[in-house]
């Protein structure tokens, strides 16, 4: 399994483990990451939850030869997709999230931090949204959350160049909590998670409800919004060479499509 998960003294740690492909997120690894979510909502004895990856890379986004085989399809079962759950358990979560983010942090490397409620970063951390050069269209509400983040223009162009910004830059738009070497990362976001262990759940909890809870109908309506976008966009044309570009280690070409 290409994700850890492991509870010590109140913190539900998930962890990528797929170096080798670069923490690249297959269905599997988003229905492992969903269920852990929503286990962990009903088990008193997680009270934060720690997203990790390695110190050379955070996670690639989508695995992309996986979602080209086995994309989300639309239809009654749409919000069935593994990749759907995620998303509904990450940004419907009452319990404290945490990120540690070094390395490339692609795609929904990306954009699951806009869920999180701390989100530390090593120096290392490039953040990026490639979702245009991809063919796609952004997710996780992040075409509502990134515009509110940032304003219109500065999202606009991370979401429509989709170029990587370091560590600085996503502290300095308010994304990342605080910028920390990367052999410090870990042990410090730990630390962090673990102080949030020990306050009261039930005052977290309304915290984070009170800050959160009135955007939810409106980033619930956005994600399904996009879902549909997004499943019609990776059957496209232009989808389909950017994904065979990546694989043939080539720039694509989308100068024939309209
Ligand atoms: N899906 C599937 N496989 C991926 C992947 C992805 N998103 N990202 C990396 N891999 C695989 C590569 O195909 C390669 O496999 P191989 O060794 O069998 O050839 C391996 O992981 C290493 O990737 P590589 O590109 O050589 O590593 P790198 O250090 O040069 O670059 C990244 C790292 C993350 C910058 C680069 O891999 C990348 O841009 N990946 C695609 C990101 C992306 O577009 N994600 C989708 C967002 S929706």
């Amino acid at each position: 399994m290409s994700i850890q998960t492991r509870i010590e003294q109140g913190v539900l740690t998930i962890a990528f483990d797929r170096a080798d492909k670069k923490n690249a997120i297959t269905a599997a690894m988003y229905q492992a990451m969903a269920d852990a979510l929503r286990e962990a909502e009903g088990d008193p004895a997680v009270r934060a939850i720690l997203f990790c990856g390695k110190p050379e890379i955070f996670t690639a986004g989508n695995d992309l030869e996986d979602f080209a085989q086995r994309p989300p399809v639309d239809g009654a079962d749409a919000a069935e997709a593994p990749v759907f759950q995620f998303l509904y358990q990450i940004s419907h979560a009452s319990k404290p999230l945490l990120a540690a983010v070094s390395g490339p942090a692609v795609g929904v490397g990306t954009t699951m931090l806009l869920h999180c409620d701390f989100v530390y970063a090593s120096e290392t951390a490039r953040l990026s949204l490639p979702f245009a050069q991809l063919g796609l269209c952004p997710e996780a509400a992040s075409s509502l959350l990134l515009p509110r983040l940032l304003g219109y223009q500065r999202a606009a162009e991370k979401l429509m160049l989709g170029e990587a910004f370091d560590a600085e830059e996503a502290y300095r738009i308010g994304l990342v909590t605080r910028v920390l070497p990367v052999g410090e990362l870990e042990a410090f976001a730990r630390k962090q998670a673990a102080r949030l262990a020990a306050l009261p759940a039930s005052s977290l909890r309304e915290t984070k409800r009170l800050m959160k809870g009135g955007d939810m109908a409106a980033v619930e309506a956005r994600m399904a919004e996009e879902g549909a976008v997004f499943r019609r966009l990776l059957q496209s044309p232009e989808a389909k060479e950017a994904f065979a570009a990546f694989f043939e280690r080539r720039k694509p070409d989308f100068t024939r499509f309209q």
